[in-house]
């Protein structure tokens, strides 16, 4: 929910919006704050440092906005709760996603489990994900703790079964997008779905922005992966090729496999994982780049937005569904 989104919003959907979003993400960024507070030490300062790093805000701004999409009625203050919530889910999974792919940078500082160690960091990611719960409890709507721990539960099963599939040059293309389903596009469904009960929208809305909520998610991921291997690091917060460096297979991987003859496939294979040379890997990314796996990736990505913004038109005209419109755009063209 960072600046972008507002100057975007101020574009898009009018000054009207912008300014209640600018409100949204002012009150989230100070619920997180009190939030975070802890009478541990390390809790309060790993909390604090990945928190204050940023972060594009994506998922409390998908309640937000799909909230104000059906047209209804809904609590602001419960909107802005629930926002801080799927923050601290998301940053709770960041911070055992970085221990899991031994990143050493998240949200371009050091990873919380570089400074703090493994084991601070599984337990700090433990307290903010209980801390999530305890919101959810607060507010007491089962329909929303159930979605959202829904969520949770895919998004585990998805960074365990991604870690079983390491090393697994072959994977198949519904393997993967099945793992993308779990670890990333759940949790922005519920994300969505929760702004949809959060307004009492009827049954046919809450599905659409589900829906919606699912395809933006797998596009997202999608596009995460392409940035993985060509992305800007000093925009992304993160380093390069770091998913072929874990024998991580992604889309731009899965795509090039079949663009490559028996020799170069066999060489790609072989450096799969952290023996590959940077020398061998600006080789691979060329292919990536040359053969078109980049674009084939990029693709499918835009076919899952284009899935996505089709779900919205269950939804009634107006400017925040534009928004989500637009934010389906930047999704798959981002370059952080
Ligand atoms: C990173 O999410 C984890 C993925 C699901 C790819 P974001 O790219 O939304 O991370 P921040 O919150 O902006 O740092
Ligand atoms: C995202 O996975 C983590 C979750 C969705 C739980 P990645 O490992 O692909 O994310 P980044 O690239 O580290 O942000
Ligand atoms: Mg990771
Ligand atoms: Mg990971």
């Amino acid at each position: 929910m960072n600046a972008t989104y507002i100057e975007a919003a101020k574009r898009i959907a009018g000054e009207e919006l912008a300014f209640e979003l600018a409100q949204d993400v002012e009150a989230c960024e100070s619920l997180l704050s009190g939030i975070l507070a802890s009478p541990s030490e390390t809790v309060e300062s790993l909390g604090r440092h990945v928190s204050e790093a940023g972060g594009k805000r994506l998922r409390p701004l998908l309640v937000s906005l799909s909230a104000r999409a059906t047209g209804r009625d809904f609590d602001a203050d419960r909107v802005r709760k629930i926002g801080a919530c799927v923050e601290m889910v998301h940053m709770a999974t960041l911070v055992h996603d970085d221990v899991i792919d031994e990143a050493e940078v998240r949200r371009g500082r050091p990873s919380a489990a570089s400074i703090w160690g493994n084991t601070a960091a599984i337990l700090t990611g433990d307290v903010l994900l209980a801390k999530a719960m305890q919101i959810l409890a607060e507010d007491g709507d089962l329909r929303i703790i159930r979605t959202i721990a829904g969520a949770v539960v895919d998004m585990s099963q998805g960074e365990v079964m991604e870690v079983e599939v390491r090393g697994r040059f072959d994977l198949a293309l519904e393997d993967h997008l099945e793992i993308l389903r779990l670890k990333t596009a759940t949790f922005m469904a519920a994300c969505c779905e929760a702004g949809g009960l959060l307004a009492d929208a009827d049954e046919g809305t809450c599905v659409a922005l589900r829906t919606f909520g699912n395809a933006i998610g797998i596009a997202f991921q999608i596009a995460d992966d392409l940035l993985d291997y060509r992305g800007e690091d000093s925009r992304t917060g993160k380093p390069k090729a770091t998913d072929f460096r874990e024998a991580c297979p992604t889309l731009p991987l899965i795509a090039l496999r079949e663009k490559l003859s028996h020799e170069e496939e066999a060489f790609v294979r072989s450096r799969f994982g952290d023996r590959v040379s940077d020398e061998d890997l600006d080789m691979v990314t060329s292919w990536m780049s040359e053969r078109g796996a980049f674009d084939a990736a990029s693709r499918t990505g835009e076919d899952y937005g284009n899935e996505a913004i089709l779900a919205l038109q269950r939804l009634p005209e107006c400017s925040a569904r534009e928004l989500l419109v637009a934010i389906t755009g930047f999704v798959s063209k981002r370059d952080s």
